[in-house]
């Protein structure tokens, strides 16, 4: 094991199923040197010191990692008609990430989620009692990917169009991050101005009519001195929010099943604590599950001044990847990490939403979810398996990690 190459962690191979990779490296070398200017930060210490040095280890790579498809002078043609993409959130640096988290964190309260949690238990328990009626499911399919773009789609106005959240949040996630064919550039492109003039008229509408939802609250969110948010950056925020908000919340909950299928032990003590409506207990096994499976494995920064981390130099212009997936598995934090334990003590204080200023504005909604989710599907059905002859697998990307399927069979409960 300990011979893996540093290299190695392009290999999609080991990207997929990175685990030998961080048991080898973590106690070596904390900060793995992955080419001429690239750089993996494997441990909990040193991933959290860099997201509190936000002067160093900068947000603002989306155009170090995008540039070339924007330079597409058909793709930008066709971006013309639309708004101009903004860094507002997870791509901005202090001060104007300050400015537009308050305005966000505004929008985003515990009271906003409290408030659409009868709604999301009705779309949760709806959506087992589908998949009880079909007998079998593709867990992925028919329930990890609806629920959270069914809550989302709720917060600004697209309930009739569930279809086209999820397709226009793939649109953003391709063009993002991963090598596609100019056709496929161009649909994309199409794809985003269509959702800019869809939010639009969203916009329009809440300002002449003031709704009690997300949006709303976005488009009349108002700090003492700053100004209110304009068009552009309420779509870039919009758009981050699909985005950010659909895919890791998906994997999280399918991760959070298999784990427990696979961990008979961990079930029966989990079925047992949403029997008895512990709420407590079922808050920890979604901290365990978001731990161990860390939908966000890693995420970029850009070094902005000469650094040292771990007592590795790290050049100015450098990338850095803090592996978040790798932090919430550092034996020197978590004992006997490998393990799914949803009894876990300190399960909570993972990384799995990141740390600091950009930790993750989402994470009460997918809290939420993922609570609601496992409660209500361990006390209506029984017998999970995963379905006869598949093996589950994890496509290679870079930085989110999850099951694309996960065919399952169960049994409603008596
Ligand atoms: C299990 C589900 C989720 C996971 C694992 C996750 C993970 C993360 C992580 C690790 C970050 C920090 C990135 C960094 O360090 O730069 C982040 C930021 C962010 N997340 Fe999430 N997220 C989840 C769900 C959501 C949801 C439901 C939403 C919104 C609906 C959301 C919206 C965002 C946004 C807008 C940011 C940028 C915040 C900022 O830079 O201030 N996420 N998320």
């Amino acid at each position: 094991m300990n011979d893996i190459a540093a290299s190695s962690f392009f290999d999609p191979q080991v990207i997929a199923d990175p685990f030998d990779y961080y048991r080898a490296w973590m106690p070596k070398s904390p900060v793995v040197q992955l080419s001429e200017g690239m750089f993996l930060v494997l441990s909990y210490d040193l991933c959290s010191q860099a997201t509190g040095d936000v002067e160093t280890f900068s947000n603002n790579f989306q155009g170090t990692l995008s540039g070339a498809m924007a330079e597409d002078s058909d793709v930008a043609a066709i971006l013309a008609e639309g708004w101009p993409q903004v860094d507002t959130l997870l791509t901005a640096d202090p001060p104007t990430h300050t400015r537009f988290r308050k305005l966000v964190n505004l929008a985003f309260s515990m009271k906003r989620v409290a408030a659409i949690e009868e709604d999301m238990r009705g779309v949760v328990v709806d959506l087992i009692e589908k998949m009880a009626a079909k007998g079998d499911a593709d867990f992925v399919r028919d329930f990890g990917i609806p629920l959270p773009v069914a809550m989302i789609a709720s917060q600004i106005g697209m309930e009739g169009d569930l279809d086209r959240v999820k397709h226009w949040s793939d649109a953003f996630v391709d063009r993002l991050g991963r090598m596609i064919p100019k056709e496929r550039e161009l649909e994309c492109a199409r794809e985003v101005v269509e959702f800019q003039h869809y939010v639009k008229a969203k916009i329009d509408e809440r300002r002449a009519n003031r709704t009690d939802d997300l949006l709303s609250d976005l488009v009349y969110a108002e700090v003492d001195g700053e100004r209110p948010l304009e068009d552009a950056e309420i779509l870039s925020i919009m758009q981050q929010l699909m985005v950010a908000g659909n895919e890791t919340t998906t994997s999280a909950l399918a991760g959070g099943l298999l784990q427990l299928i696979k961990s008979p032990d961990q079930m029966a003590k989990a079925v047992a604590a949403a029997d008895e409506g512990n709420e407590r207990a079922i808050i920890n096994l979604v901290e365990e599950v978001l731990r161990t499976e860390s939908p966000t494995a890693g995420m970029w920064r850009m070094v902005l001044k000469d650094a040292e981390l771990g007592g590795v130099q790290i050049p100015k212009g450098a990338m850095v990847q803090l592996r978040y997936a790798a932090a919430n598995r550092d034996p020197a934090k978590y004992p006997d990490p490998d393990r799914f334990d949803i009894e876990r003590a300190n399960a909570r204080s993972h990384l799995a939403f990141g740390k600091g200023i950009h930790m993750c504005v989402g994470n009460m909604l997918s809290r939420k979810e993922m609570a609601v989710a496992y409660s209500e599907l361990l006390t209506r059905l029984t017998d999970f398996r995963v379905a006869e002859g598949h093996t589950p697998s994890w496509p290679p990307n870079m930085l989110l990690r999850g099951l694309t399927t996960l065919p399952i069979s169960f049994r409603r409960r008596a």
